[in-house]
């Protein structure tokens, strides 16, 4: 018997951690930081603390990118880190279940599997899950028996479109416009009209905060370099602004939406058409974008009431529940 079975989404930001035992998910940013080419000075939350302020020294990089593993060394790292300290410091065998994206390499696919193997955390069974399946199981969807489901996941940078039927995936397209890009349309922007350099987090509190401020009818306030006295300085813009810019990004994700669901049987989109499209993922939350999609489309927009871990919650319900074990199996396709 295993000590622990542990569900991960390795996100391209956030990194969540299903505990079976302690049945809770832990998230921390998927980032690291290198004192001196070698040293771990910090990882998780506190390394995204010192993110764009810390020294030259001090190198702080996401392991994951486009959704795929970039820097296998300081992946293991980390998983190894987080998973021992639920651990507690006990040096037992471990069951892993892990989420994949579905449109990606057969090699990148098994990648995720050797991190766990690789990892040193003592894993002994390791279950791969398609993403897209994961996040249907854990908005409550149906997902073993309706025919013809569409989920959206906006994640940190990539943007994962699937369709599922009867438990499995038909299609499912990967692409890389996700809040970090609309972070980066927004930092553009505000550099075009304000002549203002901010920082890749200043941009990401406003674009969090463009919901409240545009209730409230206020502007939004934003610290920064100036370009042209090289000073700081506060400026304000206008939210509507904001929110006009990233239109071209929203329309990507859109055109991939509907690109899908021309590729889609007709017979699954009769049911797309009656249940809707199933929005999750952090920055599904930007303001406008699931009124964008549904106006785009013209369906309705389910949108997920716990997008940050709808993947996690669907891996602890698959870990948990028999009549979705047939939704994990292992690198040579087995369920158990
Ligand atoms: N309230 C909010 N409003 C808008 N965006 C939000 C909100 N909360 C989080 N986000 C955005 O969600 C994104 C992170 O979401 P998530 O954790 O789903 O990504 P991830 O799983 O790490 O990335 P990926 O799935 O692309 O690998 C960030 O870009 C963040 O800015
Ligand atoms: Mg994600």
């Amino acid at each position: 018997m295993s000590a622990n079975t542990f569900g991960i989404d390795l996100g391209t930001s956030n990194i969540k951690i299903y505990d079976k035992n302690a049945d809770g998910v832990v998230i921390e940013k998927n980032m690291i930081a290198v004192k001196n080419k070698t040293e771990i000075f910090a990882y998780g939350n506190s390394a995204y603390d010192m993110y764009e302020k810390a020294p030259g020294n001090i190198k702080i990089t996401y392991p994951l990118s486009g959704g795929v593993i970039a820097d296998i060394n300081h992946m293991e790292t980390l998983v190894r880190l987080f998973v021992n300290a639920q651990m507690k410091g006990q040096p037992k065998p471990v069951d892993v279940y892990v989420a994949i994206p579905h449109d990606v390499t057969e090699v990148e696919r098994k990648a995720f599997r050797d991190l766990i193997r690789d990892s040193n955390i003592r894993a002994r069974d390791i279950m791969l899950v398609e993403k897209a399946l994961a996040d249907g199981v854990g908005m409550d969807i149906d997902v073993m028996n309706s025919q013809g489901v569409l989920v959206v996941d906006v994640g940190f940078e990539t943007t994962e479109i699937s369709v599922l039927s009867l438990g499995g995936i038909v299609i499912s397209k990967l692409m890389k416009v996700a809040g970090r890009k609309f972070d980066d349309t927004i930092r553009n922007k505000v550099r075009q009209e304000l002549s203002l350099i901010i920082g890749e987090k200043t941009a990401e509190n406003l674009r969090i905060s463009l919901r409240d401020l545009d209730k409230s009818g206020e502007e939004a306030v934003v610290y920064g370099r100036d370009i042209v006295t090289g000073l700081p300085v506060e400026r304000k813009i206008s939210t509507g602004m904001i929110d006009r810019s990233l239109v071209d990004d929203f329309d990507q994700i859109l055109d991939t939406i509907k690109a899908t669901l021309e590729r889609t049987p007709p017979e699954l989109s009769a049911d797309i058409y009656k249940h809707g499209i199933y929005l999750t993922g952090g920055a599904s939350q930007t303001m406008s974008l699931a009124q964008h999609i549904s106006d785009g489309v013209n369906l309705n927009v389910n949108v997920s009431e716990i997008p940050d871990v709808s993947v996690s919650m669907g891996l602890a319900k698959i870990i948990r529940e028999k009549a979705f074990r047939s939704l994990a199996y292992d690198i040579d396709g087995n369920s158990k």
